[in-house]
């Protein structure tokens, strides 16, 4: 593990890349495959790339099973790689368990879809934060010390004032104020990098700009680098400074926001964009994760060969049911692209 920079670090800095970041999950064999001799997997990420850089937000986008939270426990190091890379500041890591995992746990923080599971129902909030304190050494020493702790990490989240909150029980609390809690512990670690997944879906609509807002806040002033994971493309123009469009296990897409929302090119992105029914969507969610096409996602554990979006795709040529697709520059747009055979400049020229 390489040492922890210091707060002076440029804002782009990169912490946390996948390179090539691979997960297939064996399925239990049935037992006419014995005999058969097959090893069957579900492809659930193949071959992923993604760079988390200081004081960004980046969105991974995609229907629900495409693959988003895997990569997400890939990063946090819950899972083994079947292959590719994590690189922390640049040194390749893998932890499994123990001291090792705990340093790296310190890093790189995860915040989960449903507050409520994620907090134990018989310990209050101030169980909750001393031991996200303590584990990762940020206690203090004193009692006084660990009081202010407390007190900050809930004002940094706006539960204020803190000590109306300290001795709550999760239940006591609005899904909102559990989901700043989890915000809270994850921030008690003093982490380079959240993993977010879903951190709002399971929110009611009204609340679900005040979080966003707040990891917004907190991506600023603490510098942080966040992954948000979303199946709600509209709140990824409006929060991230990056989206990246999974479908399948594979990414399809990747620029700055503005121009992935607004001039999507992989006709995947088309298809989430048309299907999510209000631009402004934030404030009038439909909880809608699949495209209105008649088409489904495919089996991974026997994905489509060539582009895995062929059999759904109103574009798609003949090389799309043979060829990978390899990511391709869009215009000119310094950043922007799709794998995707449309924008192959030497095919479109023949
Ligand atoms: N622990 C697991 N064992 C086997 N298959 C899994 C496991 N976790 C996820 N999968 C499969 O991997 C695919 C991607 O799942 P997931 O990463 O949860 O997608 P998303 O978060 O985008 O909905 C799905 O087909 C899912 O069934
Ligand atoms: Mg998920």
């Amino acid at each position: 593990m390489t040492s922890i920079p210091d707060a002076k670090a440029p804002a782009d800095e990169v912490v946390l890349e996948a390179i090539g970041l691979t997960k297939h999950f064996p399925v239990r064999r049935r037992l006419r495959d014995l005999f058969s001799n097959r090893h069957d997997a579900v492809h659930a990420v193949d071959d992923v790339n993604l760079t988390l850089r200081r004081g960004q937000v980046v969105a991974l986008v995609g229907e629900s099973g495409s693959g988003k939270s895997t990569v997400a426990r890939l990063l946090a190091q819950l899972y083994p790689r079947t292959g590719g890379d994590i690189r922390l500041h640049g040194a390749s890591t893998r932890v499994k368990a123990g001291a090792a995992f705990r340093r790296y746990c310190a890093r790189v923080q995860m915040i989960f879809q449903d507050p409520f599971a994620s907090l134990n129902p018989v310990h209050t909030i101030r169980y909750h934060l001393t031991r996200s304190l303590k584990v990762h050494g940020n206690a203090g020493s004193t009692d006084a010390e660990l009081e202010q702790a407390l007190h900050t990490l809930l004002e940094r989240v706006a539960l204020t004032p803190p000590e109306r909150y300290l001795d709550k029980f999760p239940h006591e609390l609005s899904g909102g104020q559990r989901q700043r809690v989890a915000i809270a512990r994850a921030l008690g670690a003093e982490p380079e990098a959240l993993l977010a997944d879903e951190p709002v879906s399971m929110l009611d609509v009204s609340i679900r700009l005040g979080i966003l807002n707040l990891l917004r806040d907190l991506k600023e002033r603490l510098n942080l680098a966040i992954l948000y994971i979303t199946h709600d493309i509209a709140s990824a123009r409006y929060f991230a400074d990056q989206t990246m469009v999974m479908y399948a296990g594979r990414m399809v897409e990747g620029g700055d926001s503005e121009t992935v929302t607004q001039s999507p090119a992989h006709p995947y992105t088309r298809l989430l964009i048309e299907s999510a029914p209000d631009p402004d969507r934030l404030t009038g969610v439909s909880d809608a994760a699949s495209p209105k096409d008649n088409g489904e996602p495919p089996s991974l554990i026997r994905p489509p060969s060539g582009c895995r979006f062929h059999p759904r795709c109103p574009s798609a040529m003949p090389r799309c049911s043979t060829d990978l697709p390899v990511p391709l520059q869009i215009g000119d747009s310094p950043g922007h692209w799709a794998a995707c055979w449309l924008y192959d400049t030497e095919e479109v020229a023949k």
